[in-house]
């Protein structure tokens, strides 16, 4: 599917953001894993998750949604999912693959699991070593990618794992397995990733702890085979979908864009943080808590944005937020420099690389510089064609470029927009941008 971003005016109005991806897929799974009925509100319904409801259903879950759009689950317990007859299929979703595995790792039988291109060229081994470590056996495709063969076991070993990068699905996989081991498992990261697995683990009625090392590192710690509480669950709005309209309206929100109910966990605002510091006229108003998660409207008026350096240790906090920053970057005054992006090479695409090619094409003036992006942005921007790789980010970030610029760009593979943001068009028309399909 080809779609065009035009430039557009003025955006104006209030919208609602869908349920983060992150906790969606959490919900479905640790319900899954939960003695009983639970129930989520607000769930995101993109492909990814949906891929992630197949599975648990495949795993023995009976997973269902009802006419007003609240889901159930109901949960066989820690170690209690079955044999599966069919190939798990998680799609695009790294989430949702690295996650199972966890849980797949502390089942006595054997699964198979598969995705889409883009999953199947990314990295596994982060999670498979140490799930391995604990004794689940793995046969993996060369480079250790999907497709893959899991032989779990009922008797998982807990582990004491220091993970070399800040990642929240490797932290998340192995204390999924933790929860089926005997014992105490630890996890140790450089820098802390996003923690809504602690935070619902937690919830659930895990004993699970989190402490920040005095050289900054953070090390979680649980203890295995509790007995897990079904939840009602209400998804806090996705500020990694929200980054997209925050952007746009950083810079042509007039009189005010209002972006409602997302997550405002200090581990997933860096994009306000930078953008703020890019002098970004952003309100965060009546700060609330929904289920354990902190949350806020976003209000936003225009302003003139100056670049940037971003610091590498800020990376963990806008993981999935650099492609739209990058955009935002070509249209401040001077350079952004973002540092540290080692971890953009491997997610639904070489985003780092994909982003320099994309604005370059758009003439904006970018560089890599080893792990770092550089932009040098207020250049005038012409027309190009784009293709989404498979990324949904990149189709997102490229669409509001084309709206912020002087040119249309044209965007291939713009169906990947529905792994995590299927109403991205309308929502953003809704404001007044100028998104259509090639007529
Ligand atoms: C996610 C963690 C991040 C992020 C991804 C979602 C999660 O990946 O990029 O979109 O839900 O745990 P890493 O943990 O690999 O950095």
């Amino acid at each position: 599917m080809l779609l065009i971003g035009r430039p557009h005016g003025a955006l104006a109005g209030r919208v609602a953001m869908p349920g983060d991806k992150s906790i969606s897929h959490r919900c479905l799974m640790f319900a899954g894993l939960a003695a009983g009925e639970s129930r989520i509100e607000g769930l995101l319904e993109g492909e990814d998750v949906l891929a992630t409801a197949s599975a648990m259903r495949a795993l023995g879950c009976a997973v269902e949604r009802d006419a007003s759009g609240v889901w159930s689950v109901h949960g066989r317990g820690v170690g209690g999912l079955a044999e599966p007859a069919q190939v798990l299929d998680m799609g695009n979703a790294g989430t949702g693959a690295r996650l199972l595995l966890g849980i797949l790792a502390g089942h006595g039988f054997a699964s198979f699991v598969t995705g889409d291109a883009s999953l199947r060229s990314r990295p596994m081994r982060r999670v498979i070593e140490p799930l391995a470590a604990m004794g689940a056996a793995f046969t993996a495709r060369s480079g250790d990618r999907l497709p893959l063969a899991v032989r779990g076991r009922d008797d998982l070993l807990a582990l004491e794992h220091i993970s070399p990068v800040a990642s929240a699905q490797v932290k998340s996989a192995i204390l999924l397995a933790g929860l089926h081991a005997a014992g105490r498992t630890v996890v140790t990261e450089p820098l802390a990733s996003r923690d809504h697995t602690e935070r619902m683990l937690r919830d659930m009625g895990a004993e699970l702890t989190s402490q920040t090392l005095s050289d900054g590192r953070v090390r979680v710690t649980l203890e295995g085979q509790p007995e897990l509480r079904a939840r009602r669950f209400t998804v806090a709005g996705d500020p990694s979908s929200a980054a997209f309209v925050l952007v746009a309206a950083a810079l042509r929100a007039d009189p005010e864009v209002v972006v409602e109910g997302i997550s405002v966990n200090p581990l997933r605002s860096g994009l306000l943080t930078t953008l703020l510091e890019m002098g970004a006229r952003i309100e965060v108003r009546h700060e609330r808590e929904v289920a354990g998660e902190p949350v806020a409207d976003i209000h936003v008026r225009a302003a003139p944005l100056q670049g940037a350096d971003v610091p590498a240790g800020r990376a963990p906090s806008m993981i999935d937020e650099y492609p739209v920053l990058a955009v935002a970057a070509a249209f401040a005054r001077g350079t952004t420099r973002m540092r540290g992006l080692g971890e953009l090479r491997v997610k639904e695409s070489d985003r780092l690389q994909l982003m320099a090619e994309g604005l370059a094409a758009c003439g904006v003036t970018v560089a890599i510089d080893g792990d770092d992006l550089i932009v040098e942005g207020g250049r005038r921007t012409v027309a190009a064609t784009v293709d989404a790789h498979l990324d949904h980010r990149i189709a997102m970030s490229f669409l509001v470029l084309g709206g912020l610029g002087d040119a249309p760009v044209r965007v291939g593979g713009a169906e990947a927009i529905r792994t995590s943001f299927p109403a991205f068009v309308d929502v953003m028309n809704g404001l007044g941008a100028t998104i259509a399909g090639d007529a």
